[in-house]
């Protein structure tokens, strides 16, 4: 299979469930380079937990040291960070040894090769295996997550702003749009279109709620 362009992986907002629309995806951001990444990452957390320093824009080491020091999921998404720049920069060998330490150290399972757009939220790592042709930005995967092939070796393509709940399966060759969200243990089996919940076994897309000022006509 020809490998697409880094534009093209990176255009995460045209996932949508009907297509790209061409002249939209030439105005998307190019795949951003590893310090985008990993400042998009560290943000996701510090935009949780220090919420007043994300929101003026300050980012200090001490900030970081704390935040590595304090989540595990941080230091897996960071770690699996490493793996893959070393993967683009087609170094031999350690972009593997990174993703094994991986799993090993965090049970956090991420081929170097997956791209993944900045901040990719795991509070809590382990048991989560992510095997997808792209992810968008601002992902939360948040426990024991499976993305992967359903039973042919073809692997799920997920947008941005995507909130996956603990315990969910994503499989197959699916498209799950922007802005998502899928519930805890949920089985999703088939396309979900932007802005949609998705939850159960298989996964159903749940009626939207009426807007307040609709709800109370
Ligand atoms: C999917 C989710 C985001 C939906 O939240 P929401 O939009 O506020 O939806 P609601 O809670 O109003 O539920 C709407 C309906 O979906 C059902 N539902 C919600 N989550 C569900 C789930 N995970 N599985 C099955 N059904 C679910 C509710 O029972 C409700 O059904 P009803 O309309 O028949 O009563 C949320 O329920 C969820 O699963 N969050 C994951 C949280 C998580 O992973 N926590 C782990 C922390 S470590």
């Amino acid at each position: 299979m020809e490998r697409p362009t880094d534009t093209e992986r990176y255009t995460m907002t045209t996932y949508a469930v009907e297509g790209p629309d061409a002249t939209e995806q030439a105005k998307q951001p190019p795949y951003p380079g590893i310090r985008k990444l990993v400042a998009g990452d560290i943000m996701a957390w510090m935009k949780l937990w220090m919420p007043q320093r994300a929101a003026a824009g300050k980012i200090g080491v001490f900030d970081v040291i704390r935040l590595l020091w304090n989540y595990c999921g941080l230091r897996a998404v960071l770690l699996y960070r490493l793996s893959h720049a070393l993967w683009k920069g087609h170094v031999p060998v350690l972009p593997g040894i990174f993703a094994q330490l991986n799993v090993i150290i965090h049970g956090f399972d991420v081929p170097s090769c997956v791209e993944i757009g900045p901040g990719l939220y795991v509070p809590h790592p382990v048991g989560t295996v992510i095997m997808a042709s792209r992810i968008g930005a601002n992902v939360s995967l948040i426990s024991s997550i499976t993305i992967g092939m359903r039973n042919v070796p073809e692997f799920p393509t997920i947008g941005s702003n995507v909130f996956v709940g603990a315990g969910a399966r994503i499989l197959g060759n699916i498209v799950i749009g922007d802005d998502v969200n899928i519930g805890a243990n949920a089985v999703v089996l088939m396309d979900i279109p932007s802005g949609a919940t998705a939850v159960g076994v298989p996964a159903r897309i749940l009626a939207r709620k009426p807007a307040p000022e609709q709800a109370g006509q």
